[in-house]
């Protein structure tokens, strides 16, 4: 075992945020209210292009909220793809909603956009939009759709603040879009998320859900069950200092990403990420590797070789329709999403956090060449 470790994402924390955070010690503004949540809220809006946003604890509690705010009732089927994260189906199963999979596309790991349209039914009551690892969904035919059918788009950009789908920013074509700032995201806030849309009722829910439903007229009378999700003045305070450099740290993960492309692309064994499609330049939230069917290695005992190396790895996404705790709850037997079941089995990714040195990177590439051809 190497001494040293390359951790699969690290975020590059600098001065602004040190200086900002002070300043929430100093006037003792540690909790939910104070000015940087606003101001972060407020820009982070207009960065997405929309009218309103409501800053939460986190990407989960964004689509649990989305989802409430969306009337979402039992019986009422939500379509969203099989290859994602656990916390784009939570809501809609305690909702009592009906989840209705779709695998994805092999190229881009994204929904595929047929399979979601063919998908569509009188009981579709919204699409949830997930956009993966650094590309987005192809989503023109689908907001069309969604738009002729009263279909509702929550529109999950955890993984692609700072993406544009065709020059607009990914987050501003659902009716309500969900962001996470989790430490491994574009931008953080250590942990957080964040609702953003242009619909004032939407919003004005969105916030009482997030704040227990405390109003304005008697604060603890409460007409709705709500939840305690807000985020901190703290938070918000990096958040903020975080989202002045979002430009500059896109470039660096495309940097990172293509420098990735031009080394590893070569590599028999192993399906690299796309780099760029007519809609949407990869972002690389994270860089996958994904074995061929007829590779002669095994994924975990490559990942193992790499871990002894000192290099952190992580599997990709356990595909919905697989989840034991789903499975044992009854959903999705007998369904299969083969492309989403390969990926899982056969994919994982590597260090791409901004705060990665140039040395590292080559060392991981170095690594990777002496394991794999
Ligand atoms: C697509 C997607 N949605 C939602 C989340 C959940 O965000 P959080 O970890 O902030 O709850 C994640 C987390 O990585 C994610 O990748």
């Amino acid at each position: 075992m190497k001494n040293f470790f390359i951790p699969v994402n690290e975020p590059s924390i600098g001065k602004e945020e040190k200086a900002y955070l002070m300043r929430c010690l100093s006037t003792k503004q540690i909790s939910s209210s104070g000015p940087f949540v606003q101001e972060f809220e407020k820009k982070f809006a207009k960065k997405i292009h929309r009218k309103y946003a409501v800053s939460v604890s986190n990407g989960t509690a964004a689509i649990q909220l989305a989802f409430e705010a969306l009337n979402l009732k039992k019986g009422d089927e939500v379509i969203l793809p099989a290859f994602t994260i656990i916390s784009c189906i939570l809501p809609i199963i305690r909702l009592g909603a009906i989840p209705i999979l779709v695998d994805c596309d092999p190229k881009t790991w994204n929904m595929d956009v047929e399979k979601t349209i063919n998908s569509i039914t009188d009981r579709t009551k919204a699409i949830l939009i997930v956009h993966i690892y650094g590309m987005c969904v192809d989503m023109e035919k689908i907001i069309a759709i969604c738009k002729k059918k009263k279909i509702k788009i929550v529109e999950d950009s955890a993984e692609s603040i700072g993406l544009n789908y065709k020059n607009k920013p990914c987050g501003s074509f659902g009716d309500i879009s969900t962001f996470s700032f989790f430490a491994n995201k574009h931008i953080t806030t250590g942990e957080g998320g964040m609702i953003v849309t242009n619909n004032k009722n939407i919003f004005e829910k969105c916030s009482m859900l997030r704040n227990i439903y405390f109003n304005n007229k008697r604060r603890f009378k409460h007409f709705g069950l709500g939840w305690n999700y807000r985020l901190t003045n703290l938070q918000c305070s990096i958040g903020l200092a975080q989202l002045q450099k979002l430009e500059k740290f896109i470039k660096l993960k495309r940097k990172i990403g293509n420098y990735y492309y031009k080394n590893l692309s070569h590599l028999k064994s192993v399906y690299n990420p796309i780099k760029k499609l007519e809609y949407c330049d990869n972002i690389y939230w994270v860089y996958g590797l994904v074995f061929k069917k007829r590779s002669k290695y095994k994924l975990e005992k490559i990942r193992k070789s790499l871990l002894k190396k000192g290099i952190e790895t992580r599997n990709f996404f356990w595909p919905l329709n697989k989840q034991p705790i789903l499975k044992k709850m009854g959903y999705f037997k007998n369904q299969k999403f083969p492309t989403s079941e390969y990926l899982a089995r056969n994919g994982f990714y590597i260090p791409t956090g901004l705060a990665l040195k140039k040395k590292d990177q080559d060392y991981v590439i170095k690594s990777i060449c002496e394991l794999i051809n």
